[in-house]
This record gives C-alpha cells, structure tokens and sequence, in this order.
C-alpha cells in the first residue's frame, strides 16, 4: 500500500480496513505493507521512488495499492510522474481500465439517466502517448522561447490496449468497442491508431466497431451514456475521458480505476487525486478507494469478496450513508467502518 499524499493517506487507511476485514472473513491469503513515498518522504530524503522498488514490486508482489499523489509544496509534481507514472510506465502496466458505473440514480448529475443508463468502462492506454515525456523547453525564459512535447504511440502499444478492450468485450458480452481519438487533427498517430482498430476488429467479428472523435465522445457520453459499453483510448484522451466519467457516477470520490498488464504485478487506484485542502478533514470519499480494492481482489481471482466489497458500496450510497460530496453526514471513517461491517457480515451472493 502506497497512500502518498494528502486525502490518500484518509482513503488509504479506509481501503486497509476494508481488505483486512475480507482477508479475514475469506481468509484470503493476504499479506500487507506499507510504503511511506510521498511528498513528505521526498522532501524529507530527496528520494520519490527508491533505486529498486520496482524490480522488488515486480518479483515479490500481487498487486499495489496507490492512494494519491500531489502536494503545493512540490510544485513541479515531481514525487508524483517519478512514483504514480513511474510505476505504470516501468511495470508496463498498459491498460488503465477505468469503470463508469453509476450505484445510485440520485448520484447521477445529468436529469432523467439511472442505474441501467450509465454503465460502461474505458480502457485508456497507460504506457505512452502524450505521457513519455519527450520534447523540451527551448531557449528557455527568451522571447525566442520554443516548447516541443511529442507523443510516441507505437503499433505494439497501440494494438494492445485495443486487444484488451476487444477481449473485454468478448468476456463480458458487451455488444460494441468504440474507440476514439482525434485522427481528424492528429493525422500520424490517427492513422496507426485507425487501421490498428481496423485490422484488430476482424479478430472480434461477434464485436461491433465505432469510431468517434474525442471531441464528438464527450458531448454524446452526456447526452446519452446509454449508448456506450467500451471504449478504448490513448492515454491522454483516456484521461480526460475519465473525469467526465467520474462525473457521471457521482464525481471523483467514487471512481476507481485498475492499473493492468494481466498476469503481472498490478496497481489499484482511486481516480481521485490528493485534494490537500480535505486531507485530514473527514471529508475525503474513501468509496473510490474501497472500490478499487475489490478491483484488485478480482483481479488476485478472490471473485466472492470482491463482489460483496461493491455490493457493500452500493448498499451503503443508497442508503445515503455517505461523505458531504455525495450529500451525506458520514466522515471517511464512517463510511469506512460501515463498509468493513457489510463486508464482515452481509450474507455471499
Ligand atoms: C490520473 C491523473 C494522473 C494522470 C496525473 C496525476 C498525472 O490525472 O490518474 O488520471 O494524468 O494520469
Ligand atoms: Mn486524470
């Protein structure tokens, strides 16, 4: 567990609870640790993700358990791109999968939309694109200054993450890939991403094909999320894609997301990010969190406790025992503590 910063550290001690309380009622064969990396720790030792950890994440464990990280006092964000996209991009966790699910109608923002409308999931690739971090500052702080930042897309990168959506699908009867982009401005890297869609589509012909630009997904995942299963993404747009998401399902405090390369060590996440001002306030959603914990119970094959974690979840927001972002009188504790109770003793199936 690597809680980082900020309202990770609250929704991490609640996401702990949780998973102890299913490691006990399962007695799944859980062993956890805590790892201190924050902006604190960087600030105290200079150190954002240590020589080692990753080969050490790669051969000794299951899964990872991310809270937040971002802090005012490291403006650049360093600690946060070393660890948070370090992490991904080092254990090549190239698929962020990212599921849109509305619990409880009276979450949803958008009027006349419930529990059957929104229910989809984005697959935003996770190891290149506008994140590798490549161009420069040119002439820096002149008149003449110049800033290039390129983005690499590559056919194996490309085809993967549209595999795994494809796959998905399959797995999960879901009738349609839609995968956007933005070939409309971005020619080169729309014409890998185009004719890779292409031509993996022909190995899922069961599988329904859509295209959309970018900019046209988040005007219709507005007007009408009904008409969307799976979508696939470059990591940027993904990104973006997923806020709008979140927003639809009760905003950023109940969103959770996978960091996956299947069959490796993979990484779990509240979408949410640090939120300095709540840290330490109770305010904090830890729903988010706890969700992404029965996300990576999944994903470890412990399938019975991973759905009475989101049968927990949305037990507890229909009832409105809830923090104040969802209109609820609860602390995180609270709602943690609740949780842990309906894990420990809500009956399976
Ligand atoms: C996310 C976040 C990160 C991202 C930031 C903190 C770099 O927004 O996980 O969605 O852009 O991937
Ligand atoms: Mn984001």
């Amino acid at each position: 567990m690597l809680p980082g910063d900020g309202v990770g550290q609250d929704v991490g001690i609640e996401a702990r609870k949780v998973l102890e309380t299913a490691a006990e009622r399962w007695d799944l064969p859980i062993e956890i640790e805590h790892f201190p990396w924050s902006a604190d720790h960087y600030l105290e030792t200079g150190v954002t993700l240590p020589e080692g950890a990753v080969a050490d994440f790669r051969e000794n464990y299951a899964a990872i358990f991310i809270g937040a990280f971002g802090d005012p006092r490291v403006p650049d964000m360093r600690h946060a791109a070393d660890i948070l996209l370090g992490l991904r991009f080092q254990l090549d966790l190239y698929i962020n999968l990212r599921p849109v699910r509305l619990w409880d109608e009276r979450l949803c923002p958008l009027k006349d939309k419930g529990v059957a409308d929104i229910d989809f999931v984005v697959f935003r690739e996770n190891t290149e694109g506008a994140y590798v971090g490549a161009g420069g500052n040119f002439k820096k702080g002149t008149p003449d200054e110049v800033a290039v930042q390129e983005e690499i897309h590559t056919r194996l990168g490309v085809e993967r993450i549209l595999r795994a959506a494809f796959d998905y699908a399959v797995e999960h009867n879901r009738r349609e890939v839609c995968m956007t982009d933005k070939s409309n401005a971005q020619r080169f890297v729309g014409d890998l991403w185009l004719r890779t869609f292409e031509e993996v589509s022909r190995d899922y012909p069961q599988i329904e094909t859509r295209h959309l630009y970018v900019d046209a997904l988040t005007m219709l995942l507005v007007r009408e999320p009904e008409n969307f299963e799976v979508i696939v993404a470059s990591n940027m747009f993904g990104d973006i894609v997923t806020d709008l998401g979140a927003a639809l399902q009760g905003g950023m405090g109940v969103a959770a997301s996978a960091n996956l390369h299947p069959g490796r060590v993979s990484m779990f996440e509240p979408v949410h990010g640090s939120a300095p001002p709540l840290a330490g306030t109770g305010r904090a959603n830890p729903v988010g969190a706890v969700q992404s914990i029965a996300m990576m119970l999944s994903y470890l094959g412990h399938r019975p406790a991973s759905e009475l974690i989101e049968g927990a979840i949305a037990e507890s927001l229909r009832r409105g025992e809830t923090t104040p972002d969802l209109g609820g009188t609860l602390t995180t504790s609270q709602v943690g503590d609740r949780l842990a109770r309906a894990v420990a003793t809500l009956p399976e199936g």
